[in-house]
């Protein structure tokens, strides 16, 4: 999704403007720009379609792009095609005005048509550009950027994340923000304004996240913030905890494989300091919910969306098992259209990883609007699913770059499971469950790692598959999710169609699909249902199908029938969805990088999917 950074201070803006934008390209994007109020007072804009490297090579010579002011953007292009006059920044018709904008503006057509009669010329296919025109209207009434801003804004529909720069106030940022993230980093002499903290983290730690419909006026020495009907509004400053080194690639290829490998670490990081060893319990001290408030959970409903999604799923396998609670997970781009039935005692749980996903927001908030008690389930602290939900646990899985999500996923069962524990000991399982549970959890890690030190092995499958058009994911009870997964993963990265099933439900459909070229994963531990997985895998293995299997070490019905074999270690099956995922996400990686593929920028495809 796009990406917006501003920049006020003594330095020169230019290169922190350009670094701040390489810091979101993992968002993805198709086009990107700046503008600068240079030191002879002049606004100077330099835009392109493609990628920072095609800006940074094609700056106009005979422009003066030094100043201490500006904005850059990354777009991903939702109205009107990725071209250099759509991308961003816009101006209005005086040319003193720019703006970068993230999100839609649903009443685009309406407002170019009143602003078309007003005299206004537009030179973009773009809804943005009539925020900058809309803004001109209002500064020519009031001459006060900040209001006009306002203004403007409450004439809109939709979401906007937007920076404003203009000629005649060269000292001044003006920002605003409503369902598209926004984040004032505050510095010394110096104040950064950007969509996503990655963008910041390098030059400060202090942030403020704005919230919906707040404005904000940044000079190099303060900021003031308002909300759309100018009253001042005074905001806490939060420290964030990432750090730099969080977002380079420590010596690995890809940013998916560094993530990949980080999750003995981050898998950790989720359940650290989370046990409550002397009840065989665990706690989760961000949810804020009593035991009588825990105990009177009758249903759960799980809102997400892509990875976080399969997580969901997961969660409901191991909360039905464990807690014996009842779990419906939705799809959050759904949830609010279908008139969700939300009986009393239901407990909401939104899944994200960036926090920011505009499905999952506006579904928690259709939750809450109907008196649901709503938790989050997150990654990035201070984001926004994380500060509307009524509570929540954070993942710590650190920052994920890898447009595909890898770590965060197994971070999120990881706290599904410390949640199906909490909940499973007040209502269903004993405490020797519950101690077999976290012995078992803790020892996940070093398993993830024994799995992935097959990484060569791993690669080496890949290389028998990297040709395929087609393959097919299968997988049963909890491991079905991880079909999926797996699935996603490869379409993802490789852009190879890839479809995940139920084992069972093959021969309902895809067997008709199976030939020698098709590859078939299988994911098939040694645990109640594995005969029932083997049958499966007969019946591929009688169409001639190529079959890949996940299995444990020394199974003979598997190693008779399978073509290639990664093992993993043994676990509780419940907890299996940790290990037979990692298999899967290294061979969705391999064949990705063996086809040539932008593994961290896959095409078409954003980190954060901030528009509805
Ligand atoms: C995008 C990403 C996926 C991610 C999904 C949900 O589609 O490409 O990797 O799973 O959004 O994102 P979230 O941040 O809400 O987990």
């Amino acid at each position: 999704m796009c990406g917006i950074v501003g920049y006020v201070g003594n330095r020169e803006a230019l290169p922190i403007l350009i670094q701040g934008i390489k810091c979101l390209e993992y968002r993805g994007y198709d086009s990107a720009g700046v503008a600068i109020i240079n030191n002879e007072q002049k606004l100077v804009i330099h835009k392109c379609k493609g990628k920072i490297v095609d800006l940074e090579r094609s700056f106009p010579k005979n422009l003066n792009f030094q100043g201490n002011i500006g904005i850059s953007h990354t777009r991903w292009a939702t109205h009107g095609k990725s071209t250099e006059e759509n991308a961003h920044p816009h101006t209005d018709c005086t040319g003193n005005i720019a703006l970068v904008h993230n999100g839609i503006i649903e009443n685009y057509k309406k407002l170019r048509a009143m602003l078309k009669k007003e005299g206004h010329r537009f030179v973009s296919e773009t809804d943005t550009e009539i925020l900058a025109h809309l803004i001109e209207k209002y500064y020519n009434n009031n001459n006060d950027l900040h209001l006009a801003v306002q203004c403007a804004l409450n004439l809109v529909q939709g979401t906007f994340g937007i920076v404003v720069i203009d000629r005649a106030n060269p000292q001044k940022i003006v920002a605003a923000r409503r369902g598209s993230p926004l984040i004032i980093g505050i510095g010394n002499g110096e104040n950064f304004v950007a969509s996503d903290v990655s963008a910041l983290i390098s030059h400060t730690k202090s942030v403020i996240y704005l919230d919906d419909n707040e404005t904000v006026e940044i000079t190099k020495d303060r900021y003031i913030i308002k909300n759309l009907e100018n009253a001042e509004i005074e905001k806490e400053i939060s420290s964030v905890s990432w750090d730099v080194s969080d977002i380079s690639k420590k010596g690995f290829n890809h940013f998916m494989l560094k993530e990949i490998f980080e999750q003995p670490e981050s898998i950790t990081n989720a359940f650290r300091g989370r046990f409550m060893e002397n009840l065989d319990t665990a706690r989760l001290g961000g949810l804020q919910l009593s035991a009588n408030e825990l105990l009177k959970i009758k249903h759960i409903q799980i809102v997400a969306c892509g990875t976080s999604w399969h997580a969901g799923l997961i969660g409901k396998y191991l909360l039905e098992d464990i807690a014996r609670i009842p779990v419906k997970v939705e799809y959050a781009s759904e949830y609010r259209y279908h008139n969700p039935v939300i009986p009393s005692d239901t407990l909401v749980i939104a899944i994200s990883q960036s926090g920011e996903t505009a499905d999952t927001l506006a579904a928690l908030r259709e939750a809450k609007a109907r008196g649901a008690k709503v938790i989050g389930i997150t990654n990035v602290i201070g984001s926004t699913i994380a500060r509307e939900t009524d509570s929540g646990s954070y993942i710590h899985a650190g920052a994920e770059i890898g447009v595909a999500s890898t770590k965060a996923f197994t971070s999120q069962i990881t706290i599904l499971i410390l949640l199906s524990i909490i909940l499973g000991r007040m209502k269903s399982i004993s405490p020797m469950e519950g101690r077999e549970y976290i012995e078992e959890l803790k020892k996940i890690p070093d398993k993830v790692q024994h799995i992935l030190d097959k990484n060569d092995e791993i690669r080496e499958i890949a290389k028998i598959y990297k040709h395929a058009k087609n393959a097919l994911y299968l997988g049963r009870g909890v491991n079905f999710p991880v079909a999926l997964e797996g699935a996603l993963k490869l379409k993802e990265i490789s852009y190879v169609h890839a479809e995940g099933y139920p084992a069972a439900e093959m021969k309902h459909g895809p067997i008709a699909l199976i030939d020698k070229n098709m590859p078939v994963f299988f994911i098939v531990i040694k645990d109640f249902i594995h005969d029932k997985v083997i049958n499966n895998m007969e019946e591929v293995k009688a169409r001639s199908g190529k079959i890949i299997a996940i299995a444990n070490e020394n199974d003979i019905a598997v190693e008779k029938l399978a073509d290639s074999i990664i093992t993993i270690p043994k676990t509780l099956s419940n907890l299996s969805p940790l290990l037979t995922v990692i298999p899967l996400q290294l061979l969705a990686y391999h064949i990705a990088v063996l086809r040539g593929c932008n593994v961290d920028q896959p095409r078409n495809l954003a980190k954060s999917v901030t528009v509805e």
